[in-house]
């Protein structure tokens, strides 16, 4: 059907066109030029009437109003159009955009469902279903899963957008194609996932294989606590890390540094990093394991696995990121190595692709600061790829993740984002996106994401599928919890009134 036509000046990539009715933004329509159908997304629609513009007072509006309302011609539709490229190679994945524009009069046709699904909806067994077309809610939409575990993957939005939902959706997706995903959880979102057979666990660290700076890290020694740390840097001796009793024997050792007579100053700081040492060793007595042999088998391939990280400070955790993440580009890259000499006798944990997602991204992948889980997750967004390891980062502060690492992700879903700072960010990051589907990030609502790179055809605003069973993130409904707590202690307070009465009598 026939709802408008190119007017005024066209390009290869964008048109402007009169409709006969308002185009959504996001809405996709067909260009039916002679030699080619092209696909075409509305980026932007203004609504104008030529009665009712400068219009000074209000007697002036109500009579301007009359004369619009009965003439058809008053309303006037103009819209942008992005010039996606021809239909018949999107449905092949490949971007043709026309030599030639559309020439001026050329009919806009809405696009049939049958058009979009065989865009955005492959048959192939690599696209999995993440939602549907925001702005044509019967056309499913499919993500290319390879590309987000090889090309890694960004999710960025506003607190409570929906990003916590979205990796719930993708790690249903990966378990059903029997993958390996691994996410660190930093707030116990994903524990109650319905998945069957995940794998949740605590992510433990053992001591022993730490260097002293980030044995000081997990201690909570600060940084500019230089004694403390020298300290800690002498006392974490060979015999120390070799020894039966790793805490016992580090205690020890850090007392005797301390009671070098030539350095009596250094009794005091010695004693902090014995309380400290004290203080991890039974507030962390669950994830700081001596005995540990192998953190990360614990891992399990072929599964989603959750590791909880919420116990840690940040600096911890940011330890256990770096731990985790290195041992698994070395494990990969040596499987991987492996896996194309002939000598295949040795074993590795992952002999098949690994996906990632770490959350608060902003915090690990910091901007001005060097951290350990930085560098690592920068050697994975760089290098990854050749070895089947894929990062997925997750933040609600995009203006504070290091721009290197943003620069190496291949595809973004992006919710609702208000901070310019941060839109400015993904404009400098994200090639594929425009400004205007930049503009559009304020408007979109709870769940609703633009995604743009490597996993779609296109760039796509879509709403993404809710993770029914999961409660994880949803925001706690404060009146009632207060009105349940009140009934709950008026009902015990009755019956301790009742048991208080009762032996009074
Ligand atoms: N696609 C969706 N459809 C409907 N509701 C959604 C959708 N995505 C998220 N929600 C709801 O919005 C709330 C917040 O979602 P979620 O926890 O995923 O947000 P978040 O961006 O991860 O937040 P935070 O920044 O706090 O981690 C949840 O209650 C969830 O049920
Ligand atoms: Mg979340």
């Amino acid at each position: 059907m026939i709802i408008g036509f190119v007017i005024g000046e066209s390009k290869p990539t964008s048109i402007s066109a009169q409709t006969s009715r308002p185009l959504a933004v996001g809405e996709y329509i067909i260009i039916d030029s002679e030699e080619n159908r092209l696909l075409g997304l509305v980026e932007k629609t203004i609504v104008s009437s030529a009665a009712l513009t400068d219009v000074h007072n209000y007697d002036e509006a109500v009579e301007s109003k009359e004369i619009a309302d009965i003439n058809s011609r008053d309303k006037s539709f103009t819209t942008k159009i992005m010039i996606l490229g021809s239909l018949s190679s999107l449905k092949k994945g490949v971007v043709v955009i026309p030599a030639i524009p559309p020439f001026p009069g050329t009919p806009i046709l809405e696009a049939s469902k049958k058009d979009l699904e065989s865009v955005f909806n492959p048959s192939n067994s690599s696209w999995s279903k993440i939602g549907t077309l925001l702005r044509n809610p019967q056309i499913e939409l499919k993500i290319n899963i390879n590309k987000i575990v090889t090309r890694h993957f960004g999710i960025l939005a506003m607190t409570g957008m929906g990003k916590s939902n979205l990796v719930a959706i993708i790690a249903k997706e990966i378990a059903k194609l029997n993958g390996t995903l691994i996410i660190f959880d930093y707030h116990n979102d994903y524990d109650n996932l319905n998945i069957k057979k995940m794998n949740v666990m605590d992510a433990k660290i053992n001591p022993r294989l730490l260097d002293a700076n980030t044995l000081a890290d997990v201690l909570e020694i600060r940084e500019n606590a230089d004694v403390q740390q020298r300290i800690l840097r002498l006392a974490l001796t060979q015999n120390v890390k070799e020894s039966k009793e790793f805490w016992d024997e580090l205690y020890k050792q850090v007392e005797f540094v301390g009671a070098n007579p030539e350095r009596k100053e250094d009794r005091h700081s010695a004693d902090r990093v014995c309380d400290k040492i004290d203080d991890a060793r039974h507030r962390f007595a669950d994830i700081l394991d001596p005995d540990i042999i192998d953190p990360i088998s614990l891992i399990k391939e072929f599964r989603i696995n959750i590791l909880n990280i919420s116990e840690f400070s940040e600096k911890q955790a940011n330890v256990v990121l770096a731990y985790y993440l290195q041992e698994l580009l070395t494990d990969k890259k040596l499987s991987t190595i492996t896996k194309n000499s002939k000598n295949k006798r040795k074993k590795y944990r992952f002999n098949s692709p690994v996906f990632v997602i770490i959350e608060e991204a902003h915090v690990f992948i910091p901007k001005f600061e060097d951290t350990h889980a930085k560098y690592w997750a920068s050697k994975i967004a760089r290098e990854g790829r050749k070895f089947g390891l894929g990062i997925g980062i997750v933040s609600q502060r995009p203006r504070n993740i290091d721009s290197n690492v943003l620069s190496q992700i291949g595809s973004f879903a992006i919710m609702k984002i208000i901070q310019e700072d941060d839109q400015r960010q993904i404009a400098y990051a994200v090639e594929s996106i425009s400004k205007d589907l930049i503009s559009q990030l304020t408007s979109l609502n709870v769940g609703d994401a633009v995604l743009v790179g490597q996993c779609v055809n296109l760039p796509t605003l879509i709403h993404i599928d809710e993770a029914k069973e999961k409660i994880i993130g949803s925001d706690p409904n404060a009146v009632e919890e207060w009105k349940k707590m009140m009934l709950f202690n008026n009902t015990t307070m009755d019956s301790r009134e009742l048991v208080n009465k009762d032996l009074l009598l």
